[in-house]
Parts: C-alpha cells; sequence; structure tokens
C-alpha cells in the first residue's frame, strides 16, 4: 500500500470513524435494499453455494483498486465457483466523479449485467481522465457524457445508457452501495471481507498466493450450505 502516501487508504480515518460510531451509540437504518448489494463477479456459483464469500469494496476512481484489480481476477479464476467475489462499488467523497463511477456500473448493470465489468475495467483505463485534477474545469454534465460514451464502446447505446444515468432508480443503487459501504466500517478502498469479515491488513499489495494462505484451507473445507446472494 505504501504507507502513507496511499491515495484511496485512509486508516488514518478509521480512529475517527471509531469515535463517531461511540459517540453516535448506533448506526442509523437506512433503507433496506430490495437485493444484496453489489455485483457478482463469477456469476455462476453453484446454485448459489460456496464456502467462500469474497468482498471487495472498489472506488472506481481509486488508483490502489485499479491496481489491485488484476489479482482479484486471477484469484477468482483459480477458484471459481469456491470463491463467490462480490464487488461493492463504494465511491469515496473525496474523488469528486466516483459517485458518477459508481453510478455508471449500476446503469450497466440495468442496461446489460454482463457489461458491468467490462465498464469498470474502461474506466480503470481512463482513470486518470476522471480523477480531480483533470477535471477540475470540466462540468458534471460533461464528465457523465464522457462515460456514456466510454458504456458506447462496449455496445451499450448511449440513448440507453443516458436514460439510466437520469433514471433515480440507479441513483438509490449507488447511494445503497456507498451507505451499505460504511454500515460495514469501510474508510478506504479496496477493502476486502471474507465471509463478512474484514481481512485487516489485506490490500492491492496482496498477491494471488499471499490471498491462498486464507482461501486454500477455506475450500478445502466442507462448505455449510451457505446461500450466497445471486446476481
Ligand atoms: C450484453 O452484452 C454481451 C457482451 O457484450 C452481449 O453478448 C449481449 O448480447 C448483450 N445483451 C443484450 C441484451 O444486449
Ligand atoms: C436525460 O435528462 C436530460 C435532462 O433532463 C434530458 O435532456 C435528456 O433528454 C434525458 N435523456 C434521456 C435519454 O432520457
Amino acid at each position: 500500500m505504501g504507507m502513507g502516501k496511499s491515495a484511496c487508504s485512509v486508516e488514518r480515518v478509521i480512529a475517527l470513524g471509531v469515535l463517531l460510531t461511540l459517540v453516535s451509540g448506533c448506526w442509523a437504518q437506512f433503507t433496506i435494499p430490495e437485493r444484496y448489494d453489489g455485483f457478482v463477479y463469477n456469476a455462476k456459483p453453484e446454485k448459489g453455494r460456496g464456502p467462500v464469500m469474497w468482498e471487495v469494496f472498489v472506488d472506481p476512481l481509486c488508483i490502489d483498486c485499479k491496481m489491485g484489480w488484476p489479482v482479484v481476477k486471477q484469484v477468482a479464476e483459480r477458484y471459481g465457483s469456491s470463491v463467490v467475489v462480490i464487488v461493492h462499488p463504494f465511491p469515496a467523497p473525496f474523488h469528486h466523479n466516483a459517485y458518477f463511477a459508481a453510478r455508471a456500473l449500476h446503469v450497466a448493470q440495468m442496461a446489460n449485467s454482463s457489461l458491468v465489468y467490462p465498464l469498470m475495467e474502461l474506466i480503470f483505463a481512463n482513470q486518470e481522465s476522471f480523477l480531480n485534477p483533470s477535471t477540475n474545469h470540466e462540468t458534471p454534465a460533461h464528465v457523465v457524457s464522457r462515460m456514456i460514451s466510454l458504456a458506447s464502446d462496449l455496445g451499450i447505446p448511449s440513448n440507453t445508457f443516458e436514460a439510466g444515468f437520469n433514471d433515480s432508480v440507479t441513483d438509490q443503487a449507488t447511494r445503497i452501495s456507498f451507505k451499505y459501504g460504511c454500515s460495514r466500517g469501510v474508510v478506504g478502498t479496496p477493502t476486502y471481507l471474507v465471509n463478512g469479515v474484514n481481512v485487516v491488513g489485506a490490500d492491492e499489495s496482496w498477491s494471488a498466493d499471499e490471498w491462498a494462505k486464507i482461501f486454500d484451507p477455506m475450500v478445502k473445507a466442507t462448505g455449510f450450505g451457505m446461500i450466497y446472494p445471486s446476481s
């Protein structure tokens, strides 16, 4: 992670988060979503069952998330349906266009769910052009229009994608993603949960072999028939 210079991990904020939790006493109730938040990466878990659920909180405009993504894919491929990978978009407020990028993923999910990950990778590929320094003098509408044009490169018609961006359903879905991350105590990205438990210290520098130290014993163990969310 490169202690202290990471763009997106904000472990220094953890203390503040803990403090706020203590002060506020409990988490406020937010809208309970109709479906489990997030996008299932390896879409075909065997009948929705497997021993391991790996949740990754990703800000599409986070440099560390972009760096860590290839390893997530490698691990997903190594374990197939034994490790169900779910990405939750978690747009950091200090990346000014991150909310648009996260919403774009929900729009893609609505337009054609098999294009969520291709779009996320295309946003990663064009990430620099969406970061604060690159967009200081760009209107929000123009930033959105560039995301629409990325989606159109993937074959989602511009009209469809624009309509998705206009639809309050995708706004709600993106808010829920963000609030879900908050409710799990996420304060930086990427954050990784394995079967719901935060893997403290895991970051984008972890190799597939480091993840294997966690996952190998788990996939060898007998599953308990836990039911995982499907896309
Ligand atoms: C969704 O995208 C995939 C991958 O590009 C494509 O094969 C499929 O035809 C698309 N589905 C629809 C309904 O457009
Ligand atoms: C989206 O909303 C804008 C602003 O209200 C409107 O000009 C545009 O026609 C809408 N696009 C679609 C495809 O609905």
